[in-house]
């Protein structure tokens, strides 16, 4: 059983164990820098707040009860690859609500209140409800899944996300005839999240799936991770996982999933439209107009000098979810 409820099941150090490796792990990679001489201003911020998140303390938030683990017969969804680190998982987050810094969610995520909690199930559905967390978690048969996880800016991890199906959920309130998308709305809330102040994005965070993309199997509604309930910082206590997608399309905290007949109008295909189209799925072949998809640093697999590895399509999901972009000009629709 994949599911783990010890606290620090094996693999798992205490975090005692794994701070000071972390903080040395940064330490050599700047006194590396230093050594080739490549230690640019660029370069070597990035390697300090890359050594800062490393160093961030981490409070495990103890065990998943509500999903006991059986595991999942979704094809493509276990891998055999080597795990990211809970550390690394925990630590080098990407969470605007509490900051721009990859460190600041470990920091600052602590504000956020995650009990009691309730997500909003509405639009074009003939059972509109709200869902309290705890029904929520009950509503499907337990499942554990394993994912690739890849982000826009070239990093990527393994992270064994645990939930069920979205499609679980989307059969119940049963869609009409007009669905043809789903929007996901994430907490926006001043008083626990200093970073709606900014003005970085436009609050809240919203993201949004075609409706076949929804009901794949691989497109995960999210309550743990490593066998444990989500740490604040990666999106307590439920968000999207869509592994075949650049990590942004996955939206933390959710509050609200809204069935609609018109494409979403999503966080960052509004903040920058040219950068981040809606599909936003993993594609070697289509570069960031300021960066190279290609390739992609493993986090916790040797810092700054690991070689980068080849991106695969779909983040490697190509048998899985291939077909459901059959005919369209993916360069179009990014
Ligand atoms: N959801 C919300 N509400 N706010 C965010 O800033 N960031 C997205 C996504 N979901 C984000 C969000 C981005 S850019 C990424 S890469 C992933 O969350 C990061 O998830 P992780 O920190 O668990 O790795």
């Amino acid at each position: 059983m994949l599911i783990r409820t010890g606290k620090n099941g094996p693999g798992h150090p205490l975090p005692s164990e794994i701070t000071p490796r972390a903080v040395l792990e940064g330490r050599r990679d700047l006194m590396k820098l230093m050594a080739t001489g490549v230690a640019g201003a660029a370069v070597a911020s990035w390697a300090v707040r890359d050594a800062r998140a490393q160093a961030a303390q981490v409070i495990r938030p103890g065990k998943l009860a509500a999903l006991a683990g059986v595991r999942s017969n979704v094809p493509g969804a276990i891998t055999m690859e080597k795990l990211t680190s809970y550390q690394d998982i925990t630590t080098y987050n990407n969470f605007y609500e509490f900051g721009t810094e990859k460190s600041d969610p470990a920091e600052n995520a602590h504000t956020l209140k995650t009990s009691p909690w309730s997500v909003s199930v509405e639009g074009l559905i003939k059972k509109p409800a709200r869902y309290t967390l705890e029904d929520l978690v009950k509503l499907s048969a337990q499942e554990d899944r394993i994912y690739r996880h890849r982000c826009v800016e070239g990093w990527s991890m393994v992270i064994p996300w645990v939930g069920y199906s979205l499609g679980e959920l989307i059969k119940k309130v049963e869609p009409l005839g007009g669905a043809k998308y789903v929007e996901f709305v994430t907490l926006d809330d001043p008083k626990t999240m200093p970073g709606v102040r900014s003005d970085v994005l436009d609050w809240p965070y919203v993201e949004g799936l075609r409706m076949d993309e929804a009901m794949h199997p691989l497109a995960l509604l999210t309550f743990g991770l490593y066998g444990e309930v989500l740490p604040n910082q990666d999106g307590a206590p439920v968000r999207m996982v869509v592994p075949w997608k650049y990590g942004f399309k996955s939206g933390k905290s959710l509050v609200k999933i809204r069935f609609t007949d018109t494409q979403p109008v999503t966080s960052w295909n509004k903040a920058a439209p040219h950068e981040y189209g809606f599909y936003s799925n993993v594609n070697p072949n289509v570069d960031h107009p300021r960066w190279s998809q290609a390739t992609e640093r493993r986090i916790g697999e040797g810092g700054l000098f690991a070689k980068r590895r080849k991106t695969l399509m779909f983040n490697g999901y190509e048998p899985e979810v291939g077909q459901l972009y059959a005919g369209m000009d993916l360069r179009k629709y990014f």
